[in-house]
C-alpha cells in the first residue's frame, strides 16, 4: 500500500503551494471517497482512495511512463542551461511527475525516446548486464558491404579500444548513401556513430525505431508523446526480469 499526504499530492499534481493546498482543502473543494476533507495533512491510499477536486476527479499515478519520438536538436537530459531538452517538450501535467529520458539519445537522433520516474525500471533497461535490444535505422554516407555486416556481428574496436559486443547489421539499400537497420545490445557514447567510423563511414541519420519489446508508434510525430499502455509498461518490465 502507497500512502502519501494529501497536502504533498495535491501540491505536486500543481495546485499549489502547501500553504495553498491547505486553504483550499480548508475551502471544501477536495473530497476523498466522496467524503469533503478539510485536513490537508490526511494520509490518502494512492492505489484505491479517489480525490475529487472541485468535482473533478484527479488521475493520480505515481509511475508515469512516456514514449517521446525524439526530434533533432533537443538534448536527452531534464533540464539544461543553454540547451532545449526532451522534458521542455512535455506538458506540466507529466513534468509535475519529474520523468527522465531512460538513457540518452544523442542531439541530432530521432526517434523512440522512453521517459519515466520510475527509477527502479528506468536503471534496469540501461543495466550493461541486460542487454537490452535497441534498434536503429541508419542512412550512411558510402556503401554498406557484406563485409561490414560481418565485422560487426564479430565485434568491433572503437577508438578508445573498447570491443564492441555482436551487433546485427541488416542491409536495406547499398549506394553512395546507404539504408541499414542496426541491433545493438549496449549503449556505448555516440556507440554507433563510433562503429561506422571503424569501418571508414559515417552516419548522416539516424533514427532509433525499437528499445526491446517496445516499437515507435508510427502516429507520433516528430516532438509527440503518449503515455505508455499498461501492456506495453508490463512488456518492458518483463524484458529486464530475465
Ligand atoms: N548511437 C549513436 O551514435 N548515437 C545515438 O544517439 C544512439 C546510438
Amino acid at each position: 500500500m502507497t500512502r502519501e499526504r494529501l497536502d504533498k499530492i495535491l501540491s505536486n499534481m500543481g495546485f499549489g503551494t502547501r500553504k495553498e493546498v491547505k486553504l483550499l482543502t480548508k475551502s471544501g473543494e477536495v473530497s476523498v471517497n466522496g467524503e469533503i476533507i478539510k485536513d490537508s495533512s490526511k494520509h490518502i491510499d494512492l492505489e484505491k482512495d479517489v480525490i475529487e477536486v472541485c468535482g473533478e476527479k484527479l488521475n493520480y499515478r505515481k509511475y508515469i511512463y512516456l514514449m517521446m519520438n525524439k526530434p533533432s536538436g533537443v538534448i536527452s537530459a531534464t533540464e539544461d542551461y543553454y540547451e532545449k531538452t526532451v522534458v521542455d517538450l512535455l506538458e506540466d501535467e507529466y513534468i509535475i511527475f519529474n520523468p527522465a529520458p531512460v538513457g540518452r539519445l544523442d542531439k541530432d537522433t530521432e526517434g523512440l525516446l522512453i521517459l519515466t520516474n520510475d527509477g527502479e525500471l528506468n536503471h534496469m533497461l540501461l543495466s550493461p548486464k541486460r542487454h537490452v535490444p535497441k534498434k536503429y535505422f541508419a542512412r550512411i554516407d558510402g556503401k554498406v558491404t557484406l563485409d561490414d555486416v560481418k565485422k560487426f556481428k564479430n565485434g568491433v574496436t572503437l577508438d578508445d579500444g573498447y570491443k564492441t559486443l555482436p551487433s546485427e547489421l541488416k542491409i536495406i539499400q547499398s549506394d553512395e548513401i546507404s539504408e541499414v537497420e542496426i541491433i545493438i545490445y549496449e549503449g556505448k557514447y555516440h556507440q554507433i556513430k563510433r562503429m561506422f567510423e571503424t569501418v571508414g563511414k559515417k552516419v548522416v541519420y539516424l533514427k532509433r525505431i525499437e528499445m526491446g519489446p517496445l516499437k515507435l508508434d508510427d502516429d507520433l510525430k516528430l516532438g509527440e508523446y503518449r503515455e505508455l499502455t499498461d501492456d506495453e509498461v508490463e512488456m518492458l518490465k518483463q524484458a529486464v526480469k530475465r
